[in-house]
């Protein structure tokens, strides 16, 4: 893990991810002239995407937009990965259309949707920000999922353990090669998968949020609570 940030309150969590973000983003940027940001769904992160939607220091026209999952429904439907970024981010900053590159999980043939997303995803995601969820599933990689053997594609259709259960999701590989990765979690209910993700024996197949374990993790006090790692509180 490079970083642990344990917020004391919940305005702390989302400000810091946002700053994060927003520093990851330049600094892409600076360096490489664009920056590949993906994107996760569910709704932790979506105060985070309003913060970051008020980072006046970001350059949205050279910014790309990706998703890490997305569920078999249409983008206005209320379980919409991409209508909830829209909503949250998208729309609220200057990024050109053509920069948004939306999982297109709705498609009766999933296999091509799949295959065609993976033929937008750069080889190396800039900055990749993940969930965790209560299984200790991360993007829509669920626990004993042959998707997390999956070493050639990027990109694949799985049935997950969450409704809506069709989805799209990104690979460990695509996890794997990311310049930066964070994971977000609030919640006494994640605190248990936090600490196998972070703390525990490596076994992704059964915890696949210790695929991003790497990263800069984001947690409020509820999802800390099982950790032994020393805290840092912004
Ligand atoms: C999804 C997600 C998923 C999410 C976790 C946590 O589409 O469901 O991308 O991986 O990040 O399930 O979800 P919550 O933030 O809603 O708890």
């Amino acid at each position: 893990m490079s970083e642990l940030i344990v917020a004391s309150e919940p305005t702390k969590l989302v400000r810091q991810a946002a700053e994060w973000l927003a520093r990851e983003v330049t600094k892409a940027i600076t360096e490489r002239g664009s920056c590949a940001l993906c994107l996760a769904g569910g709704r932790t992160p979506q105060p985070v995407y309003r913060a970051l939607a008020a980072e006046a220091s970001i350059d949205w026209e050279r910014v790309d937009v990706f998703f890490s999952d997305e569920r078999a429904v249409p983008p206005d439907h209320p379980d919409s990965n991409y209508l909830m970024v829209s909503l949250a981010l998208l729309s609220r900053v200057p990024i050109p259309p053509a920069r948004v590159h939306r999982m297109e999980a709705e498609r009766p043939d999933r296999e091509a949707a799949a295959r065609d997303y993976e033929r937008l995803l750069p080889l190396r995601l800039d900055v990749l920000l993940l969930g965790i969820g209560p299984d200790g599933h991360t993007a829509s990689l669920f626990p004993g999922s042959a998707a997390l053997d999956e070493r050639e594609r990027r990109v694949v259709p799985v049935v997950g353990a969450k409704a809506p259960a069709e989805r799209l999701t990104i690979t460990p590989p695509v996890i794997e090669a990311g310049r930066q990765v964070a994971v977000i979690a609030s919640g006494e209910d994640k605190a248990a998968m936090v600490a196998r993700a972070i703390e525990g024996p490596l076994a992704p197949k059964t915890v696949p949020a210790q695929l991003a374990r790497r990263g800069s993790w984001f947690l409020d006090e509820a999802a800390a609570a099982r950790l032994t790692a020393q805290k840092v509180d912004r």
